[in-house]
């Protein structure tokens, strides 16, 4: 099998734990990794380098992937949010994160499986904010047609790649006319042009979730703009067993990022208890990715038996305490090794 050079941020909270839970599976699965360590958030503040260090930066754009873990951003002052820094740097403009029920996984709803695309370099992410006078702070929401044009059409070749059927946009253009109003002439024309047998619909924001929630089969992809996305993909994490088993993908052209979708979860950083099945998850979807990319179908292998040894585990009721089970980080990762066939 082909050695693969692959940058490694473990990042901070309970970044460091899952991370080299997620090492320890990967290598027990036989991927030939070489992980080219990087350090990014406040544990390279504390290292005494920049939240973002260059050579960061640098080693994701010569290698042109990264297993990120989660960065804390703090909340109303400080340091601009480095998940957001890198996403923008690097213009890894489509994320994508599978939201799908997992085996002896109980929640109140059964055979969900929706995907999330969210666009990841515009919309009030833009982190354009000014005080106008004392007591007056203003925060631009930015929409180009190049970003809209480029995420749909992501999004439409994605269902076709994938044989999905439809495609909703969640967005509040009855509102914000023009810059949301925007983003769906552009997911409108995308279709009608290029890929008409894929179904489309629109749906204003705030009803979209009251549908989610009350019938998620309903839908398939949602194509969301920066903000919209953040949120539903929590919105939508609840309904498969929480953050700890959501995974995600940055996509650019020139590289990507894979990385779950919950944060550094300070609460229970340290403890040894984080679910590291959410980074596992992202990672099997960097080797397909991977494994697409380079031709190299071992890859595919390895990741198909990473996703049939963590299923085998829940389904044996194998957990970690946020899915109601009574294993740590390091235990869950020792039982997924112990399935691996
Ligand atoms: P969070 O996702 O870190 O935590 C929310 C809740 O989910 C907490 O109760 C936490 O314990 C739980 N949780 C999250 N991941 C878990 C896991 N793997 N296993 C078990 N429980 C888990 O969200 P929060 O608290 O809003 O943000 C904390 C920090 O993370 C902030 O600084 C935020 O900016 C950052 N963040 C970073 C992201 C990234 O690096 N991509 C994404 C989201 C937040």
């Amino acid at each position: 099998m082909k050695n693969h050079q692959i940058v490694l941020l473990p990042g901070d909270g309970i970044g460091p734990e899952i991370t080299e839970a997620v090492k320890r599976i990967l290598a027990a699965a036989g991927a030939q990794i070489e992980w080219v360590e990087r350090t990014a958030g406040v544990s390279a503040l504390t290292e005494g380098s920049d939240v973002l260090p260059e050579s960061t930066v640098e080693a994701i754009r010569q290698h042109k992937l990264a297993l990120k873990g989660p960065c804390t951003t703090p909340v109303g002052k400080g340091f601009a949010s480095v998940n957001v820094q890198l996403r923008k740097r690097l213009d890894l403009y489509a994320a994508v994160r599978p939201v799908r029920s997992l085996p002896g996984i109980k929640t109140r709803y059964e055979d969900i499986d929706l995907i999330i695309i969210r666009e990841n370099t515009e919309g009030l992410y833009s982190g354009v904010e000014n005080e106008v006078t004392p007591g007056v702070v203003m925060s631009m929401k930015v929409a180009t047609k190049t970003a809209c044009a480029r995420i749909a059409k992501w999004a439409f070749r994605y269902a076709t790649q994938r044989r999905r059927k439809k495609i909703t946009v969640l967005h509040k253009a009855n509102i914000m006319k023009m810059t949301d109003g925007l983003f769906i002439d552009c997911a409108r024309e995308v279709q009608r042009v290029d890929y008409p047998n894929i179904a489309y619909e629109e749906v204003i924001i705030d009803a979209g979730c009251m549908k989610l929630v009350q019938d998620p089969g309903q839908f398939d992809i949602l194509l969301l703009e920066n903000l919209y996305g953040d949120v539903v993909s929590d919105l939508c994490a609840g309904m498969v067993g929480g953050l700890g088993v959501v995974p995600g993908a940055n996509i650019g052209n020139r590289g990507a990022i894979f990385e779950a979708v919950h944060g550094s979860a300070p609460d229970i950083a340290g403890k040894g208890i984080a679910n590291p099945l959410a980074l596992l998850m992202s990672s099997v979807m960097m080797l397909n990715y991977l494994s697409d990319r380079e031709g190299d179908r071992d890859l595919l292998r390895v990741s198909e038996r990473i996703k049939a040894a963590y299923n085998r585990a829940l389904a044996e009721g194998q957990k970690t305490l946020d899915l109601g089970g009574d294993l740590g980080t390091d235990a869950f990762a020792q039982a997924v090794v112990d399935r691996l066939e």
